[in-house]
C-alpha cells in the first residue's frame, strides 16, 4: 500500500499523539504495576472491582501482568487507564457496556501470558443485553504491536471498526489466530484516513501502519518506505528514526533510552585477564526495564528483578539487598501442625500438607482415627507409606505424640532427619499435668525407635512407655538428650518415664544392641547408622572404624568431630603415609602438578 503525502503528514501527528506522556508519569521512573489473573470469574461488586482497578491503574505505565476489565456499565469512567502504554501480559475487555476504552497511549501488548493460551487481546461480549449500551470502538489508536498470541473479537453487538483494523501490520507472529466476528455493522472510517483503517471514527483514529508499509529490506518495522528507512532491530512496533534510541517500544529491554537484547550482565569478561568479573554498571530485568535495583518487595535473582523466587531457592537478605539464593537441598518450609479441634490427628486428608515441610510449626499428633481411619468421619485408613512425607522434617516446634502407628512400621524411622523437638508448650495429660515434648505410647510393632537425627528436646519431658516390643531406648542417655535448662535456673523438672517397654535383659538376649561402631551414648536402633555418637569415626552418618587414610583409592582425612572427608582432588596418594590434612589443594601432603 503506498502512502501519499497527506497520509505521510498524518501518520506523523499520530505517531506524536502516542507520544505525549500524561501528566502524572513526568517522573524520572517509570510507574509499573501489576495486573490481575481472575479471567471471567470475578468476585465482589462492580464498585469494588472498579475501586480496585482504579487504584492499581492510576498513573500507571507499564502493566506487569494481565489487563483485565470485565462486567462494567456503561457509565463507569476509565479516564485512569490513559497513561497505560505497555502491557506484558493479555489484555481481556468481557462483558461490559461502556462504549469506548480510552487505552489511548497502548502501544504495545508482549503477550508473555495469553488469555485461554493463545490470545493476546480478547474482547467479548461487549453489550447490554436488550439495551442500547455497548462497545462501540477499540481506543487502541497507538497500538502497533503484539509480540505474542492472536486477537479475538467476538460478539460485540455495536462495535464497528476494529474489525477492519489491519492486524497482520501489528501481530509479530503471522501465524497466530484472529478471529474476528458477530460485532456490529462496519462504518467507514473518516475521509482523511484514506485507505488506512481506522480504530474509530474521528481523524485521529487512523491506523498507524509499521510493517506493512515498509520496503522488504526491513525485516521489522520502519519509519518511511524508503530501504533506509528501517527500524533498528530492538524496536518494537515501529519507531522515529534508525537507532536503537529511536524506537516506539523495546522488543527485549530499555536500558535508559536505548532498546538492547539484554541488561548489562552481573558479570563480564575482563579482555586481561580472560576471566568473569563483577560489573561495576550491572543492571538487572525489571519486566522490560533495565534497572540499576529491583524495587522494594523484589528479589534479586541472577540478572532479574522476581517478586517471588523459584522452587529451589530462597530468599535471603544480605547488606540490604534481597536476594533469591539456592537452597542447596530443599528449601526451608514451616508447615502447621495438629493439635487443633479440625486437625487433631496426621490423617489421610491432611497428609499431604506435610509434603516438603522442613520445620512443623506447632505439634504432630499420631491417633488411631487418622492411622486406621474414622467411620464416623468418613476418614479412610492412613496409607503407611503416606508417612514418608515426614522425612523432610527437621524440626518441630512444639511435640510428637504417637499414640497409634501403622502395624507393619517396626520404627519411627519417618522421622530420621528430626533433629530437635522445641517443646514450646509441651503437653499436659489430664491425670499428671506433666510436660511432655515426646510421645510414644502403645505401640505394639515398635522394635526401635530409628529417630537417627534427635539431638535435642529442649522443652518438656519424654514418655515412652507401654511398647513392648521396643529395646535400644534403653540405652539413650535421656537427660543428656534433654540437657539443662542452660542458665536458667530448673524451672520445671524435666520427666523421664520410659518404662513397661521391652526390657533390657530380653532386648540383650534377642540381640538388640547397638552395633560396636557406637559410642557407650547409645543408638536408636540396629546398625552403624542408628548411633547417637560414633567409638571411632563417621562417614555421612554412619559409624565406621577408620577413615582411608593409607589405603583406598579416595585417600581422606579426619575433621576435628572425626568425621572422614575426602582429600582434595589435586592432592597425590601417598603410599605410607596420610595424603592430605584437609579438604584444600593446599593441605595436600603432595600436591599433583
Ligand atoms: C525507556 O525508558 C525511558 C525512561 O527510563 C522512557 O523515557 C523511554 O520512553 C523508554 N523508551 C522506550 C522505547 O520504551
Ligand atoms: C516438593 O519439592 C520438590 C523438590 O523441590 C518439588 O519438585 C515439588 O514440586 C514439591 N512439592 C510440593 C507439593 O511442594
Amino acid at each position: 500500500m503506498r502512502m501519499s503525502p497527506l497520509q505521510e503528514v498524518l501518520l506523523l501527528c499520530a505517531v506524536l499523539l502516542c507520544f505525549i506522556q500524561p501528566s502524572s508519569a513526568q517522573t524520572q521512573e517509570v510507574v509499573v504495576c501489576s495486573g490481575t489473573w481472575n479471567a471471567l470469574s470475578v468476585s465482589g461488586s462492580s464498585e469494588m472491582q472498579y475501586k480496585l482497578m482504579k487504584e492499581m491503574y492510576d498513573g500507571c505505565e507499564i502493566v506487569m501482568g494481565n489487563l483485565e476489565i470485565t462486567m462494567m456499565e456503561h457509565w463507569r469512567d476509565f479516564s485512569f487507564l490513559k497513561s497505560i502504554r505497555e502491557v506484558t501480559g493479555y489484555i481481556l475487555i468481557a462483558i461490559n457496556q461502556f462504549s469506548r476504552l480510552p487505552l489511548d497511549h497502548l502501544r504495545v501488548i508482549r503477550g508473555t501470558t495469553l488469555y485461554d493460551g493463545r490470545f493476546a487481546l480478547a474482547v467479548l461480549l461487549n453489550y447490554q443485553k436488550n439495551g442500547r449500551h455497548g462497545l462501540q470502538e477499540l481506543g487502541l489508536p497507538c497500538l502497533t504491536e503484539i509480540l505474542e498470541g492472536g486477537v479475538q473479537i467476538i460478539q460485540n453487538k455495536f462495535l464497528s471498526f476494529a474489525p477492519q483494523v489491519n492486524w497482520l501490520d501489528i501481530m509479530k507472529d503471522q501465524t497466530s489466530e484472529i478471529i474476528i466476528n458477530n460485532n456490529g455493522p462496519q462504518k467507514s472510517c473518516d475521509e482523511k484516513c484514506g485507505d488506512v483503517p481506522c480504530w474509530g471514527p474521528g481523524d485521529d483514529a487512523c491506523q498507524i501502519l509499521t510493517k506493512s508499509v515498509c520496503a522488504a529490506q526491513c525485516n521489522g518495522r520502519c519509519f518511511g518506505q524508503s530501504p533506509s528507512e528501517c527500524c533498528h532491530k530492538e524496536c518494537a512496533g515501529g519507531c522515529n528514526g534508525p537507532l536503537d534510541t529511536d524506537c516506539f517500544v523495546c522488543s527485549n529491554f530499555n536500558n535508559s533510552g536505548s532498546c538492547v537484547s539484554q541488561c548489562p550482565q552481573t558479570l563480564i569478561d575482563n579482555k586481561h585477564t580472560f576471566k568473569l568479573e563483577p560489573n561495576p554498571s550491572a543492571k538487572y530485568q525489571y519486566g522490560s526495564i533495565c534497572v540499576a535495583q529491583c524495587p522494594t518487595n523484589f528479589f534479586v535473582d541472577g540478572n532479574s528483578c522476581v517478586s517471588t523466587c523459584p522452587a529451589d531457592k530462597m530468599e535471603v537478605e544480605k547488606k540490604g539487598v534481597k536476594r533469591c539464593e539456592p537452597c542447596g537441598g530443599l528449601c526451608p518450609k514451616a508447615c502447621h501442625g495438629t493439635g487443633s479441634p479440625d486437625r487433631q490427628t496426621v490423617d489421610a486428608l491432611n497428609i499431604d500438607s506435610f509434603i516438603n515441610c522442613t520445620k512443623i510449626q506447632g505439634s504432630l499428633h499420631f491417633l488411631v482415627t487418622g492411622i486406621k481411619g474414622d467411620a464416623y468421619t468418613n476418614i479412610p485408613a492412613l496409607d503407611p507409606e503416606k508417612l514418608q512425607v515426614f522425612k523432610t522434617v527437621r524440626e518441630i516446634t512444639d511435640i510428637l505424640s504417637i499414640q497409634s502407628w501403622p502395624s507393619d512400621m517396626p520404627d519411627l524411622s519417618v522421622f530420621s532427619n528430626l533433629q530437635i523437638i522445641q517443646g514450646r508448650t509441651p503437653y499436659r495429660s489430664m491425670s499428671s499435668k506433666r510436660g511432655y515434648s515426646l510421645l510414644v505410647m502403645k505401640i505394639p510393632s515398635l522394635t526401635s525407635l530409628g529417630l537417627s537425627s534427635l539431638r535435642r528436646i529442649n522443652d518438656g519431658g519424654v514418655y515412652i512407655t507401654g511398647n513392648k516390643m521396643l529395646c535400644y531406648h534403653n540405652t539413650v542417655d535421656w537427660t543428656r538428650l534433654l540437657g539443662s535448662s542452660g542458665s536458667r535456673p530448673q524451672r520445671r523438672q524435666k520427666h523421664i518415664d520410659v518404662k513397661d517397654n521391652r526390657s533390657l535383659n530380653r532386648c540383650v538376649a534377642g540381640g538388640h544392641v547397638c552395633d560396636p561402631q557406637c559410642s557407650s551414648d547409645g543408638c536408636w536402633g540396629p546398625g552403624p547408622n542408628q548411633c547417637l555418637s560414633c567409638k571411632n569415626y563417621s562417614r555421612g552418618g554412619t559409624c565406621v572404624p577408620q577413615c582411608k587414610f593409607l589405603t583406598g583409592e579416595r585417600r581422606e582425612f579426619a575433621t576435628v568431630r572425626s568425621e572422614c572427608m575426602p582429600c582434595h582432588a589435586e592432592c597425590e596418594v601417598q603410599e605410607g603415609k596420610p595424603t592430605c590434612t584437609g579438604p584444600g589443594a593446599d593441605e595436600c601432603a603432595v600436591r599433583a602438578s
